[in-house]
């Protein structure tokens, strides 16, 4: 198990106490340092943005925090038993490259790369990812899975399923999954997922999953091509996201997914799952493969991965690639 820094301990039993106090006793004995060190480390974290009342025989209490993007405050709120390395960085190219480029040079995995803003941010079908620095949440997760190269097409839809699954218990919306890899909500794009790997002859040697999640509207609106195509979180939940809370959610939830997808258990939920969450299921849409337009109704997906659409035959065909439309009802 990693050992925590002292000022994780401090913020976790801080947000942990919500408006209580903490006792700077109880917080020097857990960390082995005396009340001044403790001390010490809350004055370094006033001068990161962060505010506490301190009061003689009651100890802290947390009265203000950044609402950016904040390292601390994301890993804080994961738990204790938590083995991943977070980088938090203010601007990236991409958060998928940046990621390649450490496990590359041999960083330990599960290594999380979380970004303000991109200025080459990637999408499926080499397309651009807008990432303006306005509170979306940019976050790839860098994993070796040692895993057989056939399962690499269940990680992009079984990721998914469990983003749709955890925005569903976190706010009364019901999202939805168009595969392979969009997040919906009222039917517009709230996020999206880009999946890139290193494949040896029998394994899958390195696997990035970037994740672009929409939480606040562009500062000019949805312009373009996004417009009336794309939501963000924060336009169709009552109460602001707080991205730092969101992000370590996240990161939790996907880091669980992940080690399901390792020991290959993932399976049946993700059918569970797809059932629940699927945008096709009984549509009428249409897949643009190559330069072909097949139309068929959504029909889940297979173990694999695949889409699986019914044809005017009646008979199920599986498509392994392609850019699925949902015809307007
Ligand atoms: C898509 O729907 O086309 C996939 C979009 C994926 C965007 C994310 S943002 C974080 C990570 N870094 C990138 O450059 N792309 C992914």
């Amino acid at each position: 198990m990693k050992i925590a820094r002292p000022d994780v301990v401090i913020m976790r039993a801080m947000l942990e106490a919500g408006d209580g106090f903490v006792s700077g006793t109880d917080l020097a004995r857990e960390l082995g340092m005396s009340r001044v060190a403790v001390w010490q480390h809350m004055e370094k974290l006033r001068d990161h943005g962060f505010a506490f009342e301190a009061v003689r025989s009651r100890g802290y209490r947390l009265t203000a925090k950044p609402s950016e993007l904040n390292a601390l405050l994301i890993e804080a709120r994961l738990p204790a038993s938590s083995a991943c390395t977070i980088i938090t960085l203010d601007t990236v190219d991409s958060t998928n490259d940046e990621a390649m480029r450490h496990v590359s040079q041999g960083a330990k995995t599960p290594l999380v790369v979380i970004s303000r803003e991109q200025t080459k941010g990637r999408g499926r079908l080499g397309r651009d990812w807008l990432s303006e620095p306005n509170g979306n949440l940019y976050i790839t997760f860098a994993l070796r899975p040692n895993v057989p190269p056939d399962r690499l097409a269940t990680i992009t839809p079984w990721i998914g399923v469990n983003l749709c699954d955890l925005f569903a218990s976190y706010y009364r919306i019901t999202p939805q999954i168009k595969w392979p890899n969009d997040l919906l909500i009222n039917g517009r794009k709230a996020g999206g997922i880009l999946t890139e790997a290193r494949i040896d002859a029998d394994r899958i040697r390195d696997l990035v999953i970037g994740c672009g999640l929409n939480l606040a509207r562009p500062a000019r609106g949805w312009t373009g091509e996004l417009a009336g195509r794309a939501i963000a979180l924060g336009e169709v939940t009552p109460t602001p996201i707080d991205i730092n809370h969101f992000a370590a959610a996240v990161i939790g939830r996907v880091l669980s997914a992940a080690q399901t997808f390792q020991a290959d258990e993932h399976g049946k939920k993700l059918a569970q799952l797809w059932e629940r969450y699927d945008a096709l299921h009984h549509r009428e849409v249409t897949l643009l493969h190559g330069r072909t337009e097949i139309t068929g109704h959504g029909a889940g997906i297979d173990s694999g991965g695949a889409l699986l659409l019914k044809r005017g035959n009646g008979q199920h065909q599986r498509f392994h690639a392609g850019e699925v439309t949902i015809a307007k009802r």
